[in-house]
């Protein structure tokens, strides 16, 4: 098999570190470049077990660093790069959404105008189904396909449509090789705990409240991080250049049920969760026809949300100083403001 250069941006955070990891066991013939800034998001010590594997580097630089990213591809080469790098966090988003333009919008083109000069094979983007709005939860039926109109909620949602429609446009007008997956929620392992599975789990595991939005009827179609993983490297090899793939678990469940399913699982009382204030704008449900990556690239979740939500329980149990450490820093001053009513 034909040995690739991967450059992946963001590769420090949840999606990221699980797409280098599970490439490097994968293709162990690829060589993965990881770049990321190290915000408050990207932790290396999710990649400690790679640092040593020859096929792997790590650079600390922010994807807005127009000189460091052409000097990164002028010494390295990529042959396809996968950009995974963003400011993720709805809430973090309504509080201060400047830093989600500059990173998601202008970062993306500093990567394709590099892409371009350096002539990749691939720019793939990382997107999101919040590209499409929300869908009512009194029609089912309803489905985000490719084809459902841009209609954004959150400055976070925005700001990754904006990216979504500049990629667009540099395959269009400049005739960069793109393709665009829009992946429904993510989880599993490493994912930082300010978004709610991992949240409501290490708070479960202190006693603490599990702060739920809203009346908690909200739905998301949640996808265990591997099979995205899966269908980036999919699309990465077989998609059609210029097409966009949404990608979803077939998994609609609701907040509320979520954070039982937690509680059922930890052996942990339903008087923990306490009913906060709603998220501003906060959108009804997220569902995936995942009609079109099924049958042009065949496909299909491997992990079923009974069996992923169990395995990634286990991970935070057998992983308590991953996240300990991430608690003891910045984090408290967030969950406080964040919080307050709990
Ligand atoms: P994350 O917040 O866990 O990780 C983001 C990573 O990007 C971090 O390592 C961070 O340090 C890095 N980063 C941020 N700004 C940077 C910059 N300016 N330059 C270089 N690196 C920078 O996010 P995630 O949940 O892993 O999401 C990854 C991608 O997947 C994002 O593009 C997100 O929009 C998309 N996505 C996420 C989900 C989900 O459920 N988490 C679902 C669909 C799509
Ligand atoms: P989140 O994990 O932030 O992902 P997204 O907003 O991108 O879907 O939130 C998932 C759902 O959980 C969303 O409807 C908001 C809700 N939520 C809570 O009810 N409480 C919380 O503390 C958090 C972080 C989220």
């Amino acid at each position: 098999m034909n040995s690739k250069t991967i450059l992946v941006s963001g590769g420090a955070g949840f999606i990221g570190a699980n797409f280098v990891l599970y490439m490097l066991k994968k293709h162990p013939q690829y060589k993965i470049i990881c770049v990321d800034a190290l915000t408050y998001a990207g932790n290396l010590k999710t990649l400690s077990p790679v640092m040593e594997n020859p096929n792997f580097s790590f650079f600390k630089l922010d994807i807005t660093d127009r000189k460091g990213i052409f000097e990164l591809f002028q010494s390295t080469k990529p042959d396809i790069v996968v950009n995974f790098a963003a400011e993720s966090h709805v809430d973090r988003s309504i509080k201060d959404p400047e830093i989600f333009l500059k990173t998601n919008i202008l970062g993306t083109q500093v990567l394709m105008d590099a892409s371009r000069e350096f002539q990749v094979e691939r720019f793939h983007q990382i997107s999101t189904d919040e590209v499409y709005g929300d869908l009512p939860l009194d029609k089912p039926e309803l489905l985000f396909t490719e084809k459902t109109p841009i209609h954004t909620s959150s400055p976070y949602s925005a700001s990754k449509a904006a990216a979504d429609l500049l990629v667009l446009a540099y395959h269009r007008t400049f005739n960069l090789p793109v393709t665009i997956s829009r992946c429904s929620n993510n989880y599993g392992p490493y994912h930082f705990p300010e978004k709610l599975i991992p949240l409501m789990i290490v708070n479960a595991l202190a006693d603490k409240a599990l702060p739920v939005y809203g009346d908690g009827l909200n739905i998301r179609d949640w996808l265990y991080v591997e099979d995205h993983c899966l269908a980036v490297d999919l699309i990465i090899h077989h998609g059609v250049v210029g097409e966009v793939y949404n990608v979803g678990g077939n998994n609609e469940v609701s907040n509320i049920d979520i954070v039982k399913i937690i509680l059922k699982e930890l052996q942990k009382p339903e008087s923990l969760i306490r009913y906060v204030k709603d998220r501003a704008g906060h959108d009804r449900r997220y569902a995936i026809d995942p009609t079109k990556i099924h049958n042009d690239l065949g496909f299909l979740p491997q992990t079923q949300f009974k069996d992923g939500i169990k395995k990634t329980i286990a991970w935070y149990l057998e992983n308590r100083a991953w996240w300990e450490d991430i608690l003891k820093g910045d984090y408290q001053n967030y969950f406080q403001e964040m919080y307050q009513e709990i």
